[in-house]
């Protein structure tokens, strides 16, 4: 059976671009279709500034958001990254098949601590190294297929890489795996800057709608996103991002294609307003899901525990036998 492995990081609120772009492919498509495992992947939030007391609550709200959105515990496996030690052990091995140079190449890398350097802040060692962390949660499981927005592609292939030059060291001991993507709303951009992707972490939310933003909210950042030039109407992701980002998320949301959407709409005004309605129907059963969970923390707590320890089973054995294949000793009560 398929094997599908992914991840989401507690630096931030979820975002509709995580849902349309990932957790909502996730929970309607892959836990039915393979083996899932779905990560709150919270070492990954260390890489940037961060505080201990806001990683805990983000990393348990993530968790709740992915139960709320779906995905299923009895079919899919849900964990929390740092529950399982394997995913740092094999990240070293495998910082050291990767090299240097690669590792500087990664686009996320070179913007993000431009980002950090130019705030005259420092870069922590661990954001050059986390697409090695990234492929080792991933090449723990064996999984063949990481369902990932658009701006992981890099990652994956990284990933693809290390994959490949282990097993021609040391052995096929890895499964060389590849990223899907969602039809639509692989890169949901930002409803105040559409150049940009809509991260967690812009500074000022006015351009990014949350999962558990209220409609009135959700439909106030929409009807104010920012819009092109001219008035009509069309798909043109050069020409006219903003109008093109609305298209998307409006067929995300309501099935169709954004070129055929593109034909029914006369103004911006009118493509705003049903897009604002539109994704306010989308998140309403999500919101109401996760009133319900957080209303019994005890549930999320056992789930989690369960996850763990199911995701632990998995990984050991592929991780042991990384490790013997790259020449470390096996413990003197281990059988060789
Ligand atoms: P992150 O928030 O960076 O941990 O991302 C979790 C998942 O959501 C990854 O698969 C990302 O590719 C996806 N994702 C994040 N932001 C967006 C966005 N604006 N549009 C589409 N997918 C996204
Ligand atoms: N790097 C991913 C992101 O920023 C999160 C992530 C960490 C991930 N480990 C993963 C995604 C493994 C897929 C598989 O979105």
């Amino acid at each position: 059976m398929t094997r599908i492995f992914s991840g989401i990081k507690p630096t931030g609120h979820l975002t509709l671009g995580n849902y349309l772009g990932a957790v909502r492919q996730w929970a309607e498509v892959d836990q039915h279709r393979a083996e899932s495992l779905f990560s709150v992947v919270d070492l990954h939030a260390l890489t940037v500034d961060h505080d201990p007391g806001r990683v805990r609550r983000l990393s348990r709200q993530a968790a709740t958001l992915l139960l709320a959105s779906g995905i299923d515990p009895e079919r899919a496996t849900v964990f929390v990254q740092s529950h399982v030690d394997e995913h740092a052990r094999l990240s070293y091995l495998l910082e050291c098949v990767a090299t240097d140079g690669e590792m500087r190449r990664m686009i996320q890398y070179k913007e993000k601590s431009a980002l950090e350097r130019a705030r005259g802040g420092s870069v922590r060692l661990s954001l050059l190294t986390y697409p090695v962390l990234m492929a080792a949660d991933i090449l723990a499981y064996g999984a063949d297929e990481v369902p990932v927005g658009d701006d992981q592609v890099q990652h994956v292939e990284l990933t693809r890489d290390l994959a490949v030059r282990f097993n021609q060291r040391y052995g096929h001991t890895f499964v060389v795996p590849r990223a899907t993507y969602p039809k639509v709303a692989a890169r949901v951009m930002d409803l105040q800057d559409p150049t940009s992707k809509m991260g967690k972490s812009g500074d000022v939310g006015a351009g990014i709608v949350y999962l558990l933003d209220e409609p009135d909210v959700v439909r106030k950042k929409i009807l104010r996103a920012v819009t092109d030039s001219g008035s009509e109407v069309e798909y043109d992701r050069e020409g006219k991002p903003g109008v093109a980002n609305l298209l998307e998320i409006f067929a995300a949301c309501e099935g169709g294609s954004p070129e055929d959407l593109s034909g029914v709409y006369e103004s911006y005004g009118a493509l705003k307003k049903d897009t604002a309605e539109a994704v306010v129907e989308v998140l309403r059963p999500v919101q109401e899901k996760h009133k319900e969970l957080v209303a019994d923390p005890a549930y999320v707590e056992e789930v989690l525990r369960r996850g763990a320890e199911r995701a632990r089973g998995m990984s050991r054995p592929m991780v042991d036998t990384a490790y013997r294949a790259i020449g470390l000793l096996p413990p003197v009560n281990e059988e060789l």
